[in-house]
């Protein structure tokens, strides 16, 4: 298949991208978090490709993007007021709401549960696209099942290049990790993946807010996360990782005493210089969130790359709060949950 390349400002992006999901097609989106791998989320049919060309587990449910708050209630029932008063305040963005979903989403999109998993992206284009085809939109991360997720078009042709129909080319993603999932139909909420929003703004919204335990440790046998995409190894680069967590100056030390020479490393921007025998991906200042989180992906993804050969990589990872939250359970996801933990005065 021959894979249309479609500027987010050329004349005709939207229409083309719109006509391309109304018959069956997938069209890659930007949106402010990673790119998207899109179907028309109302055609069973069409969404079963998108399984297909990500080689995703068809038990892993999408989430189906909207572009106005106001379909909400076309797609899910009941709609708390809860779910109203956080995407007055938080939407369009990188929060996705678990509802109870309405008989008419395909079983497909939903990987046959009752639920579904809703979201309004910050990308204008994007809703641009949502409007004109006047259906929302099923996607994933659009990057091959297992892979990092995509965030630049560059990434998506990488893994999508002749299997779907086009790509829509946005520039680089805003935020870079996924968006933050939060179930509403349990009480009280429950976060099933830290993401791009927060959790601290939205604890204080929504009061008390549990934590999957899938987040915090890797799952025994048998145990079942309630996202059932965070059961599977993830974001992996294919060689093994090691996660530092603790004081930045303890985690550069401990990696230039374990690292053995052409290994690699990803590190915070202030220590790019300290690991010569190795090849170093920074992420950002270990202060600055948001660009550790625009660059964690690129950076794993890096090292998958043909001229690039290491056996194992390293990597520095932020404190747990604010956007670190994600940016950590990404890196250790990737790691296998393999993590290294440094005191503060050890
Ligand atoms: O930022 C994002 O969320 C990106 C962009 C494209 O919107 N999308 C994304 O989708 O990350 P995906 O499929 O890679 O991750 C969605 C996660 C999976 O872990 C899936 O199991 C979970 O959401 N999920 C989907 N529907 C669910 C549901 N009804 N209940 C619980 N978890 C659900
Ligand atoms: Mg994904």
């Amino acid at each position: 298949m021959n894979t249309l390349f479609l500027p987010a400002s050329a004349p005709g992006t939207i229409e083309t991208a719109a006509r391309i999901l109304l018959e069956g097609g997938l069209v890659a989106i930007p949106t402010e978090t990673v790119y998207g791998l899109g179907a028309n989320g109302l055609n069973a049919e069409a969404v079963a490709k998108i399984f297909e060309a990500k080689g995703r587990p068809q038990d892993n449910p999408l989430i189906l993007h909207i572009s106005d708050v106001s379909q909400l209630p076309l797609f899910c029932d009941p709609v708390p007021a809860l779910a109203y008063e956080l995407a007055e305040r938080f939407w369009p963005g990188p929060l996705t709401l678990v509802l109870k979903c309405r008989e008419n989403v395909p079983k497909r999109t939903t990987a046959g549960l009752d639920t579904v998993a809703i979201r309004c992206p910050d990308n204008e284009i994007t809703r641009k696209i949502i409007s004109a085809a006047g259906v929302p939109i099923a996607a994933p991360s659009g990057n091959t099942s297992g892979r990092p997720s995509p965030t630049t078009a560059q990434h998506m042709v990488e893994d999508m290049n002749g299997k779907i129909e086009a790509i829509v080319d946005g520039g680089s993603c805003g935020i870079g990790v996924e968006s933050t999932i939060l179930d509403l139909t349990v009480q009280p909420p429950r976060l099933l993946r830290p993401g791009g929003m927060p959790l601290e703004p939205l604890r204080e919204l929504v009061g008390e807010i549990a934590v999957d335990e899938a987040l915090i440790r890797p799952l025994g046998e048998g145990e079942r996360p309630r996202a059932p995409g965070m059961k599977y190894r993830h974001y992996a680069p294919k060689a093994p990782v090691t996660v530092l967590t603790g004081p930045s100056d303890r985690t550069a030390a401990y990696i230039q005493d374990h690292a053995p020479s052409g290994s690699g490393v990803i590190c915070f921007s202030e220590y790019e210089a300290c690991f010569p025998n190795c090849i170093v991906r920074t992420i950002g200042k270990s202060t600055d969130l948001l660009q550790q989180a625009q660059h964690v992906f690129d950076a794993l993804r890096s090292f998958d790359a043909t001229e690039v050969e290491v056996n194992e990589i390293f990597a520095q990872c932020p404190p747990e709060q604010g956007l670190g939250l994600a940016v950590a359970n990404r890196l250790k996801k990737a790691a296998g949950f393999h993590v290294v933990a440094l005191e503060e005065n050890a």
